[in-house]
């Protein structure tokens, strides 16, 4: 979602912005633009579509001058996708540009009361209203009108805003958005995330909620929401810049699914010492909890969905899965005897962020699996597992949704040994197979050479199913998501015995069925419910292993999974269908690292 970036120093800024907004192209757009002051004035430049037109129509920047500025991709929420409601955002006095990232959930009153002082509006943002309450604050001091305009704010923002009055400063501040600054030597920065830092400096200071921070080249200056100056610890960022890089890959996505054996692997080995999970600084008192509700959005709470299985299953304590973005408003029966996982690649999506906060007011404690440190949900949980998987970039996730089902099988371990719900042997053969997992994923990379085939035969199709039980269920939903988002094929999942109370009707002849068999306790009513879509025309692939024989007599076409057990093979039998929404999605000619209407990170509720 809306990326921001900034900066001050002695180069021309507007190249600097360019290249950082190009970093976080990924995160989703449809707008972009940038503000640099220069000569006491601020020229703007915007445009619809991607940064390669920003590019074109400033000539690579060198068309506004200036060594500070601000720049930011826009991923329209309030108004249409267009040159004028594109950020930044200019005062009518032209004094202060702002971009902002998040919704500012009272703009409406705001705006009435800046139009009956005589403010003119251009766009339809809810951004505007902004940068009308620092003209109206301003007496002189550009910090104290910003301190005082975001006083009146409601919402979520980061805020990046440069003043002609102070031509070499930049503003920045953070309430439930993003915002990480980056400490150069006689340059600072600031952006939504550390790939648009790392060029620069490793150096950074992650801003918490309601402070501000003042950027001039040689100093940055941090201050709390009441104005007092603070000192901020700075982190090292330690993400490798080549990791955010295609690396000879087609696609951010295709590199980020060959990865997964390595992304798993770093997830699970610092993990496990003398053959024993340690998971340090998590010291829940698990003989108090008696439930577990995992939350989160779209693929992780799709990777919630097939590791409730496995916690399940070893600990014997019940575990529902909730949508975050339900379970905010839901008034759960939740209290200080449950668990709540928090799944989140970027830690910023807003209804996971407003679930847990809701969960733990009722006395939850919240244990947050997050793959980018210091986000706001690595931050507000009581525990915090990071997934180790490095950036990813695509906007479709493939190593996030891994390695957090990864970590739900460490702790699902974990939790069984220390609730004595597992025996000594059963855990030490579990461990084994989870420790032969990045194997096991790389022998489902490499056992399925004709998945591109698969793809030209597959890729015209309006719909596809994809069917399953237990956990072949489970890695459906995920499988057809993979689908829809990155190829706009039409692509549902359905617990297979569920077919006949309804969905059986939709089949036609011809029509794809992705039918998922490996999950041996239910394998054989996923057959039946093959035979009964077959006898109506569908085309059946199945996806098994490969000893399978009655499957793949029964299937038109295969796609096989190395034999895994049932209660971690998830994590294995999803790559091939990685694979196959991405081949599918390349058949269509679709932008497969940036899918239309969709953000990496969906900031915003
Ligand atoms: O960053 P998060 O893991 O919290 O993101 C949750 C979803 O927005 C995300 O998984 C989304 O569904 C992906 N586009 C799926 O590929």
């Amino acid at each position: 979602m809306c990326g921001i970036v900034g900066y001050t120093g002695t180069q021309n800024a507007a190249p600097v912005l360019l290249d950082g907004l190009t970093k976080l192209e990924y995160r989703g757009y449809d707008s972009c633009g940038l503000a640099v002051v220069h000569d006491g004035c601020i020229a703007i430049s915007k445009v619809t579509g991607r940064i390669a037109n920003l590019r074109e129509k400033t000539e690579d920047g060198r068309l506004i001058p200036g060594v500070t500025g601000i720049g930011h991709t826009r991923w329209a929420t309030h108004g249409a996708p267009t040159d004028v409601n594109a950020h930044p955002h200019a005062s009518n006095d032209g004094k202060f540009a702002v971009v902002h990232n998040g919704i500012i959930e009272n703009y409406m009153e705001l705006r009435e009361e800046l139009l009956r002082k005589g403010y003119r509006f251009e766009s339809e943002t809810d951004t505007e209203v902004i940068v009308h309450l620092i003209e109206m604050y301003y007496a002189g001091d550009f910090r104290r009108a910003v301190m005082k305009a975001s006083a009146r704010l409601v919402g979520s923002y980061a805020l990046g805003i440069v003043c002609t009055d102070a031509p070499d400063t930049v503003l920045v501040v953070r309430e439930a958005s993003p915002l990480i600054l980056g400490v150069g030597v006689g340059e600072n920065f600031f952006a939504s995330d550390v790939t648009a830092l790392v060029a620069h400096t490793r150096n950074a200071i992650y801003l918490e909620d309601g402070e501000l921070a003042e950027l001039t080249p040689d100093a940055i200056q941090v201050y709390d929401c009441s104005g007092h100056p603070i000192t901020k610890k700075i982190s090292r960022i330690t993400w490798d810049i080549q990791a955010a890089e295609k690396g000879g890959y087609d696609h951010f996505m295709l590199k980020e699914i060959m990865e997964q054996p390595r992304a798993v692997e770093a997830t699970i080995t610092p993990r496990i010492r003398n053959g024993e999970i340690v998971l340090d600084d998590v010291n829940i008192d698990l003989d108090n909890v008696n439930k577990i509700v995992i939350t989160a959005c779209g693929s992780a709470y799709y990777a919630g969905c097939a590791g409730k299985y496995t916690i399940e299953k070893l600990c014997r304590i019940p575990v529902t899965t909730e949508l975050a973005s339900e379970l905010r408003y839901a008034d759960p029966l939740i209290d200080e005897h449950t668990l709540l996982i928090v799944l989140s690649q970027s830690g910023e999506t807003a209804d996971t962020i407003a679930a847990m906060k809701e969960c733990q007011r009722r006395g939850a404690k919240a244990l947050a699996i997050v793959n980018v440190v210091g986000s706001t949900i690595a931050k507000a949980a009581d525990y915090t597992l990071y997934t180790w998987a490095g950036p990813e970039i695509a906007v479709a996730t493939t190593k996030g949704y891994t390695t957090q089902l990864t970590v739900l099988y460490l702790f699902a371990l974990y939790a069984a040994k220390a609730l004595g719900t597992i025996d000594a042997k059963e855990y030490k053969r579990l461990l084994t197979i989870l420790r032969s997992l990045p194997k096991q994923m790389q022998a489902a990379l490499d056992m399925n050479p004709a998945i591109p085939e698969l793809a030209k035969k597959y890729h015209g199709s309006p719909s596809m199913f994809f069917i399953g039980r237990n956990t072949d269920y489970a890695v459906a939903l995920e499988g057809a998501l993979k689908m829809k988002e990155i190829s706009y094929i039409h692509a549902e999942s359905y617990a297979a015995g569920e077919l006949k109370h309804g969905t059986i009707a939709l089949i036609y002849e011809g029509q794809p069925v992705i039918a998922l068999c490996c999950n041996d306790t239910v394998t054989e009513k996923t057959m039946s419910n093959i035979v009964e879509v077959k006898a109506r025309g569908a085309e059946v692939l199945a996806v098994a292993f490969k000893d399978n024989g009655k499957i793949v007599s029964l299937a038109d076409d295969m796609i096989f999974v190395p034999k895994v057990d049932r209660l971690l093979c998830p994590v294995v039998e999803i790559v091939p269908l990685q694979l196959l929404a991405y081949h599918v999605a390349k058949e269509n000619g679709c932008d497969i690292d940036k899918p239309k209407n969709l953000a990496k990170s969906v900031t915003v509720e």
